[in-house]
């Protein structure tokens, strides 16, 4: 019941439902002027927010339950699948604007939300800022009296600016001279700057913060000895989850069927200091590095064909299945150690959700 999908998301239209009254509301503008603004966004919410796989926001929900230890009352689920909405908030503020930023062209299934005739740049800036200040509004409606209020709200105000941190990471890996795409300096793409990089824009975002919202929810402190251990420990097993998570991004970026996928790889383009071209530099010989000189960050089709050639040669796929039955292993040991025992049901949720997926 807990993670039940159709629950879920009728919590997602209460949350649309009192943002777009919010929009209604706003003083001093014409009828007209509030039509056409619940017009757009009644269209950006559902397109932007609901349509990903949802884990982030259930992983709240199951979080609360199993901290609790039994099943929630209405008022707890609700309460938890709120805080599991604001985590898709936040994914969605970053992920339009992360589309923008890496020049994509789909997002699970459809065109990303900037790529809309009607949206264009611009607007699909602004609408991520939006996005991002809804879950300020919507953790206010639902939790200004809470007493973990301001703790829930620190959580996202942290993880935001780390989130941040590691997006700067990914877009500054390649220094071009004098900035020109002339000469690519592949020096800068090493497991080290990956590592930092992936802790920051994905981890804390992408496990840790629904972890430690469930933790804050259910009254653990940070400060307090008991508070301290169980944060600490849910960072431990998120950072190794996050790392191994984004490696299978990399990994499906280059290989997934993009109608699978819901979205077209974009990193070789991109010049991305993806894992796979981490992996290819520490295996190249001086001919094979010269192919990724020639052609990786570059959008050019012919080129991307020879970097994914090389990958085939060096067999990086092959590598990526051995480090994936590595890491599952690494991770049930990991969380075999977790204290409280009935804290670990949280951790090998999220690792049945990743181990394998292909998408
Ligand atoms: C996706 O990584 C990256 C993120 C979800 C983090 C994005 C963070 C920002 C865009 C910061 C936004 C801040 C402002 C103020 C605009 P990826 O590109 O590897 O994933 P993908 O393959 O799903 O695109
Ligand atoms: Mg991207």
């Amino acid at each position: 019941m807990s993670t039940d999908k159709a629950a879920f998301l009728s919590i997602y239209k209460q949350i649309e439902s009192d943002l777009l009254s919010d929009i209604s509301n706003l003083p001093g503008l014409s009828s007209e002027l509030k039509r056409q603004l619940i017009e757009y966004y009644s269209t950006c919410l559902p397109y932007t927010v609901p349509g990903g796989k949802m884990t982030r926001g259930l992983t709240v929900i199951k979080g609360v339950e199993v901290l609790k230890g039994r099943a929630l009352t209405e008022e707890e689920y609700k309460h938890a699948a709120i805080l599991g909405w604001q985590v898709e908030w936040l994914q969605a503020f970053f992920l339009v604007a992360d589309d923008i930023m890496d020049a994509s062209i789909t997002r699970r299934g459809q065109p990303c939300w900037y790529q809309r005739p009607n949206v264009t740049q611009d607007n699909a800036i602004n609408d991520a800022l939006i996005l991002e200040n809804m879950i300020y509004q919507t953790l206010r409606r639902h939790f200004k009296s809470h007493p973990s209020y301001v703790a829930l709200l620190e959580l996202f105000i942290d993880t935001t600016f780390r989130t941040e941190i590691g997006q700067h990471i990914d877009t500054n890996g390649t220094p071009y001279a004098e900035g020109k795409r002339a000469a690519l300096d592949l020096s800068r793409f090493t497991l080290d700057r990956y590592r930092g990089c992936v802790r920051y824009k994905t981890s804390y975002y992408s496990f840790y913060l629904s972890c430690a919202l469930a933790l804050a929810y259910c009254g653990y402190d940070q400060d307090s000895d008991e508070g301290k251990q169980l944060y600490q420990k849910a960072e431990d097993v998120c950072m190794r989850l996050g790392e191994y998570f984004q490696i299978q991004d990399d990994v499906l970026d280059a290989y997934a069927p993009p109608e699978v996928l819901g979205k077209i790889g974009t990193d070789i383009e991109d010049a991305k200091c993806s894992w796979l071209v981490c992996k290819a530099l520490e295996m190249v010989n001086d001919d094979q590095k010269q192919i990724l000189v020639n052609h990786y960050g570059r959008h050019d089709a012919e080129g991307v064909q020879k970097v994914k050639e090389l990958y085939k040669e060096l067999k990086l796929e092959e590598l990526f299945h051995e480090y994936e039955e590595e890491q599952k292993k690494k991770c049930d040991e990991l969380i075999a150690k977790i204290e409280p025992e009935s804290f670990r049901e949280l951790f090998t949720f999220l690792l049945g959700k990743i181990y394998k997926r292909q998408k």
